[in-house]
């Protein structure tokens, strides 16, 4: 009788136990992070030891290595306090060693739960995004090479769901996922960005499948014939070469590198090179703002006397950051009218209010004609002409 394989199920335990650190992680309780990061650990190593080839049991044994690192690092933290606040916890002033730099990096480690249904419309943008990863991790035949993209430019106006589809990306494959704002590199971490990058990029391999989320992306690359310093041009040679994959070449290591920014004409060329998949993504065209509208409205339990298809054209021009801001306004004024009360039940303290149920009605036009009086879109049409136009002479 063949030996039952119980590697699926262990790995299922790794995952659950991931998940509980990440939430302790979120809710700043760092003992027990890491104690949920240890017992991640211990299922890693178990999983290891059921890999038939060496080099995958080496490359899940790092990784229980890293975990371990990782608790040790959290139980080591002052209190459980410390967590509280995230990516600023570590000061970079307190840098000195490389341990250090791989610390400070840990905090960028951001837990999304972002689904792709989550993205109304973009449906072109998702498949784009699935099918070049969908080829990155799937096996190949033996003998067999194909070249697949795994970095990213996701480009567009503000407010049009790119920092979102990265979180979905890396929800969608269990991958940790490094939130990294480039002008923070930049200015916080200044003088340090060339270590930061390195080590981030260490940090990812380690944590592998990793997405590595670079916000801004234009503030990395002044224009050729600006006055770059040393230092910038440092930073810039440094992830060149990490996204070039150099130190990684023929590992199995799975990082994707997602740079968004609202001015790509802004990046330089050499760096625009190595973003051999760049994805437009424009302003919510007629079925995205039905989605997004039907997400912000009904599926949130609200009903409206202005119709669905009516508010779809009323949005025609504004992005999906701005349809939500239209929504929320909108609701907001509908429950100040349906409860004219509500501030004396307010004065008259905690007890009260608990007693108190909001009374919800339709949303009216005079709700929506104040929403979209207060809310404008931040995009002119030249703006997006522009998209188009230069996504068409980089690719010519
Ligand atoms: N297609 C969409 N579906 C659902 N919600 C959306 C969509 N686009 C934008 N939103 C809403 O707008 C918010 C902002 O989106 P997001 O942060 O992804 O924009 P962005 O393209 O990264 O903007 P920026 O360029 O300013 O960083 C989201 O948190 C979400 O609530
Ligand atoms: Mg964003």
């Amino acid at each position: 009788m063949a030996p039952v394989d119980l590697s699926a199920s262990i790995y299922a335990q790794y995952k659950r136990a991931r998940k509980r650190a990440a939430e302790a992680e979120r809710r700043g309780v760092a003992s027990e992070a890491a104690a949920a990061y240890r017992q991640a650990a211990g299922f890693m190593r178990q999983y290891a030891g059921s890999a038939r080839d060496a080099s995958v049991r080496q490359q899940r044994n790092q990784r229980a290595d890293a975990l371990e690192a990782l608790a040790q690092r959290l139980q080591n933290l002052p209190a459980d306090a410390a967590l509280v606040g995230g990516r600023d916890r570590v000061q970079p002033a307190e840098a000195t060693g490389e341990d250090d730099y791989e610390s400070q990096v840990l905090g960028l480690i951001q837990s999304t739960d972002v689904k792709w249904d989550d993205i109304g419309g973009l449906d072109d943008t998702k498949q784009a995004i699935k099918a070049a990863y969908g080829l990155a991790l799937a096996r190949k035949p033996a003998g067999i090479e194909i070249s697949s993209w795994r970095n990213f430019l996701l480009f567009g106006p503000p407010g049009t769901g790119k920092t979102l589809l990265a979180a979905a990306t890396a929800g969608n494959l269990d991958a940790t996922f490094f939130n990294v704002k480039v002008s923070d590199l930049l200015s916080k971490y200044f003088g340090e960005s060339t270590k930061l990058i390195s080590a981030l990029y260490t940090v990812a391999k380690r944590l592998s499948p990793a997405v590595i989320f670079m916000d801004e992306f234009e503030s990395l690359t002044p224009p050729r014939g600006s006055s770059e310093s040393g230092a910038e041009r440092r930073i810039v040679s440094t992830l060149l070469a990490e996204l070039d994959g150099l130190k990684g070449k023929g590992s199995d290591d799975l990082i994707i590198t997602i740079g968004a920014t609202n001015v790509p004409w802004l990046i330089d060329s050499a760096m625009l090179s190595r973003f051999q998949k760049r994805i437009y993504v424009p302003l919510p065209d007629e079925v995205a703002r039905q989605a997004i509208l039907e997400m912000f409205i009904l599926k949130r339990g609200h009903k409206t006397q202005v119709s669905i298809p009516e508010l779809v054209r009323r949005t025609a021009g504004y992005a999906g950051r701005e349809i939500e801001q239209i929504c929320q306004t909108a609701i907001t004024h509908m429950t100040q009218r349906a409860n004219p009360g509500l501030m004396a039940v307010v004065d008259r303290g905690q007890d009260a209010l608990r007693d108190y149920e909001i009374r919800v009605e339709p949303l009216s036009p005079k709700d929506f004609d104040i929403a979209f009086e207060s809310v404008q879109p931040m995009t002119d049409p030249a703006d997006e002409r522009r998209y188009a136009d230069w996504l068409k002479q980089i690719e010519s």
